[in-house]
């Protein structure tokens, strides 16, 4: 396991002493400057990580500079990721914003009396531009990109990156090229990636060797690679946890739960939550839960083993977005998580489609992936992690609608149906057919 370099490791030497921000390699403690494109260290192949100057204000005044109205045309407030700037890429001018984020932060009784925690609230990323939270990493991994002067983006996905590089690079007149594991994303996902115009290549094999395909690609290719490894996006996906915090009038919740695939989230949580304690935003850090999928569980497996090794394992759930054997951001979760006194826990494909159905018929509806993180809190609860008075955030990554499929296959044709299966009946057309059929219900 890589040792981690502390938040307050000095900025670069030499012509980068005035950096406002700069890259840092976790492995080996390399700098590099804010605009070099290089997708790992060149030194060592370690993950990289931002850092910032600390912004002026912090505590109050910096709570208050986040919570009024952002005034200029670029961070004037409609983009949820931009008015964080300061902690996200305070020197970006001319932004790819489409813009993203300001997702809700819900309350629904029946999922809360499910999952067994009162105060539970879901927030939902899937109200984002194209249904995902990836669009808060993309907006500020897009500007990059621009940035550094490239010619085109590249990522291996899973569905919903995809979907999202695909609609800011259009937006940014950028060339994408995307490759995703054949016959394993989501309809909704793949159609909105074709949509908004990328290079779309099914590679036969599973996303964790796309990603290494990928990887190996747009260095030869001389790419710009927008996967979670690349740091600019996790600075975007910092502001789900600064929003919510906002949302909360910056009292923290005790609990954050979230479904757990390739650890980019995870590893962002766990950044926006050592800088929000850091820099006096928030008294007392919430603990994260990682929620993963039985058929897809190597952090868990690993957080069992106090985290002595990482595994790797051959992924198999229904929830697709979180399909994935051999996660690229390991390290920086391992981190988050120990440095959130965090718990990483699996739950199996019938709990997360039984805590989607809920989630669904509550009218909030999410993907199958998202709803691993109630399922997750759920399973917190029996077994006594998760007191029932405790107030939990759950996040919702993913809209109802990418993953249509699921609901034919799993409501439609699963003898016998799911608790709270909602199948279609079809019928003549007439008012009669529609009278028997409220008859029978009524009955
Ligand atoms: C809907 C959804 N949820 C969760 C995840 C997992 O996030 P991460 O890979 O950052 O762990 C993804 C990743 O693709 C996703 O699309
Ligand atoms: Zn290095």
């Amino acid at each position: 396991m890589t040792d981690h370099a502390t938040p307050t490791a000095p900025p670069p030497r030499g012509p980068e002493t005035e950096a406002r921000s700069w890259q840092l390699c976790l492995r080996c403690g390399e700098t590099l400057a804010e605009t070099d494109p290089w997708p790992r260290c060149p030194r060592c192949g370690g993950l990289l990580e931002v850092r910032h100057r600390p912004p002026g204000a912090r505590g109050a005044a910096l709570r208050a500079l986040f919570d009024a109205p952002r005034g200029d045309p670029l961070a004037d407030g409609s983009s949820g990721v931009w008015r964080f700037r300061e902690l996200v890429l305070p020197t970006a001018t001319d932004v790819v914003s489409h813009p993203e984020g300001n997702t809700p932060l819900l309350h629904r009784p029946a999922v809360a009396r499910w999952a067994g925690v009162d105060a539970l609230l879901m927030k939902h990323e899937g109200h984002n531009p194209t249904g995902s939270f990836k669009d808060r990493g993309m907006t500020v991994g897009v500007t990059q990109a621009r940035r550094v002067g490239a010619r085109a983006v590249a990522c291996a996905s899973t569905g919903n990156t995809s979907a999202s590089l695909a609609a800011y690079a259009a937006q940014a007149g950028l060339p994408a090229l995307v490759l995703v594991p054949s016959g394993k994303i989501a309809l909704g996902k793949l159609t909105q990636t074709l949509a908004y115009g990328a290079r779309t290549l099914l590679v036969r094999g599973d996303f964790d060797a796309a990603l290494s395909l990928v990887q190996e690609a747009s260095e030869r290719l001389g790419v710009y690679l927008l996967n979670s490894i690349n740091p600019f996006r996790i600075e975007g996906q910092k502001t789900i946890v600064f929003e919510l915090l906002r949302q909360l009038a910056w009292d923290p919740p005790d609990w954050i739960a979230l479904p757990a695939g390739n650890l980019g989230n995870t590893a962002a949580f766990g950044k926006a939550l050592r800088e929000a304690h850091a820099l006096g935003l928030i008294g007392r850090v919430p603990r994260l839960a990682a929620v993963q999928a039985t058929g897809a569980a190597p952090f868990a497996a690993s957080f069992r083993e106090a985290f002595t090794r990482p595994h790797r394992v051959r992924a198999d759930t229904v929830a697709t977005a979180i399909n994935i054997g051999d996660p690229a951001s390991f390290d920086r979760a391992v981190t988050a998580i120990r440095e959130t006194d965090g718990v990483v826990t699996a739950v199996s494909d019938d709990e997360i489609l039984a805590a989607k159905a809920v989630i669904d018929a509550a009218g909030v509806g999410c993907e199958p992936a998202s709803a691993a993180s109630v399922a997750g809190v759920l399973a917190l609860v029996r077994e006594g992690a998760i007191g029932p008075g405790e107030r939990v955030v759950a996040v919702l990554t993913g809209h109802v609608l990418k993953d249509p499929g699921i609901l034919v296959r799993f409501h439609q044709e699963t003898e016998p149906p799911p608790p709270l299966a909602n199948r279609p009946i079809e019928i003549d057309p007439t008012l009669a057919a529609i009278e028997k059929v409220l008859e029978v219900e009524g009955r």
